[in-house]
């Protein structure tokens, strides 16, 4: 029936899929991109990010980001704002519409150890940067979702803990934080088995989640084993959040291993995805549905 029907079926809000301007050219991948069946939400993977959007100080360019917000808008799919304030991704010059859903305003503000990462901001502000951009984000847009992003916060652990005292502190201040991203880039046969503990550690603040960027890599090459792995692997993650109600959906980054970010950052690494790189369906397609 389509991961995002299976998704709604299962009370969900939305099985999501970030995307960009450069693949939209691929018309047969487009095909399946505007299949709201498939997704109910989409992620720009990176036109909304600061170098893109003020690449020159003070000149503002959001017709990237214009246009995923109207693909989603004209095919009936959410729409995930990513990202506000991130050490990644910034211009070189630092050393809207009603479907919109949610933004993720701060991304990866801790080490893995669960300190605060040294970026501009926490050189500049120290930690009351995030306050300040959760209060920015909510006189922006009052409608949307306001998220804090991270990964490596799949399971319990240092960074989990780090998060989950960071959004308790930043509700007893009366902030503006509903969500906390998990964004889920995993490593096949190494998923962490607490993840719905740890989303009910989460959900326990009052707060929403929402896994926001899910792929679950391997080292190449393929093998049927290693797919199968993949299979349960995605099951797992999926059937974390499909067991706690604050979870509100699932995007995937990307959905086809052709436009996947993972060999270009993780050398010898891939295949991350439920669609190969010739848009055909993976076992991991099966453990997605199989997990809601
Ligand atoms: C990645 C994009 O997918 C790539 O195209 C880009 O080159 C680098 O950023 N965590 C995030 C995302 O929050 O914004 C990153 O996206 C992946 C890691």
């Amino acid at each position: 029936p389509g991961l995002d029907v299976v998704a709604k079926s299962k009370g969900k809000l939305y099985f999501g899929s970030a995307t960009d301007n450069g693949e939209l050219n691929d018309a047969p991948y487009v095909a399946i991109l505007s299949d709201n069946k498939e997704f109910g939400q989409i992620t720009p993977g990176n036109s909304m990010k600061w170098d893109a959007t003020e690449r020159s100080r003070g000149v503002f360019t959001f017709s990237g980001g214009d246009v995923i917000a109207n693909f989603a808008a004209a095919n009936g799919q959410l729409l995930r704002g990513h990202t506000c304030v991130w050490h990644s991704q910034l211009p070189s010059w630092l050393t809207t519409t009603k479907d919109k859903y949610a933004w993720d305003v701060v991304n990866e503000a801790f080490n893995d150890d669960g300190t605060f990462r040294t970026s501009v901001f926490y050189t500049t502000l120290g930690s009351s940067y995030i306050a300040t951009a959760f209060h920015a984000a909510r006189a922006a847009d009052p409608d949307a979702k306001l998220y804090i992003n991270d990964y490596n916060i799949d399971g319990l652990g240092a960074k989990s803990t780090a998060m989950t005292n960071l959004v308790a502190q930043l509700k007893a201040d009366g902030v503006p934080v509903d969500g906390i991203g998990i964004q889920g880039h995993l490593i096949v046969g190494a998923v962490p088995n607490n993840l719905q503990a740890n989303f009910e550690q989460f959900a326990a603040l009052g707060v929403e989640i929402a896994i926001t960027e899910l792929d679950i890599r391997l080292t190449l090459p393929v093998t049927p084993e290693k797919l199968a792995q993949q299979q349960a692997d995605y099951q797992k993650v999926i059937a974390a959040c499909a067991a706690v109600p604050a979870c509100v959906g699932v995007t995937i980054w990307d959905w086809t291993d052709k436009y996947s970010w993972i060999p270009s950052v993780f050398s010898g690494q891939g295949a991350a995805l439920p669609w190969d790189e010739t848009f055909v369906k993976k076992p991991a397609y099966d453990g997605i549905v199989a997990g809601f």
